[in-house]
């Protein structure tokens, strides 16, 4: 990842945690009925892989409060203080997610939502890679995606005071994407609900690694 765009995003996640975490709603049902659905196929003991777990609500927070043994990972300090706060039982990793270097089936699930759409999209297949080399035989993977395609930057996202950087493909790249790094998916759908701003339009995707792999 270019320095330039990992500071873009990472300063302003920095700047602005507090204004992003007041958009977000606890009870976020797209996002509790995802889980919901992600939990179903896990063991009580599991470990999970939170990536770009920013202020950790819901998502974090619910996992770790289902039970399970939560790692989140975010490259904004900031972001991190505030999920340490809401989350004080799962364990935390400030990293780039592009950097991280975790052993073969070291987890049983990896959530990332609304995460990878900041990471330069030259560098997603190999996150995928790597992502499919931490789970275990048959371990889910949940994300949310964007629906169309687009790499740029805005000047002061929401009018929070800072610029934002985004970079992703469209519905069908990404799920070629996952394809290529191995996995099945099992769900692949669009949902709108409540946004940082508006309402937004979702693809929600649900993957998992195949057992014989
Ligand atoms: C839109 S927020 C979503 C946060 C949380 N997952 C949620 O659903 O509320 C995106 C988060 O991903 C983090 N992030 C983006 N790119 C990252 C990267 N390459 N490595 C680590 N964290 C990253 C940002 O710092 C930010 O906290």
């Amino acid at each position: 990842m270019s320095w330039a765009h990992r500071r873009t995003v990472e300063s302003g996640y920095d700047q602005m945690a507090e204004q992003y975490l007041a958009t977000k709603d606890p009870e976020d049902p797209l996002a509790l009925a995802a889980l919901e659905d992600l939990a179903s196929l896990l063991q009580q003991e599991a470990t999970v892989l939170d990536l770009g777990c920013g202020a950790g609500v819901p998502v974090t927070r619910w996992l770790a409060d289902r039970g399970f043994t939560v790692t989140g990972v975010d490259f904004s300090a900031r972001q991190l203080e505030l999920a340490r706060q809401h989350a004080s039982t799962a364990t935390f990793i400030r990293a780039d997610m592009t950097e991280l270097d975790f052993g073969p089936e070291t987890f049983d699930a990896v959530v990332a939502f609304s995460s990878i759409i900041h990471v330069p999209r030259e560098d997603q297949p190999a996150l995928l890679e790597s992502i499919h080399r931490w789970l275990g035989p048959g371990g889910p993977f949940l994300a949310n995606w964007a629906t169309g395609e687009w790499d740029g930057e805005e000047e002061d996202w929401e009018d929070w005071g800072a610029p934002m950087r985004w970079s992703h493909y469209g519905w069908e790249t990404n799920l070629e994407m996952l394809r290529n790094a191995g996995f099945e998916i099992v769900s692949t759908e669009a949902r709108t609900g409540k946004g940082s701003g508006d309402d937004e339009t979702w693809l929600w995707i649900l993957a998992k690694k195949p057992l014989d792999k």
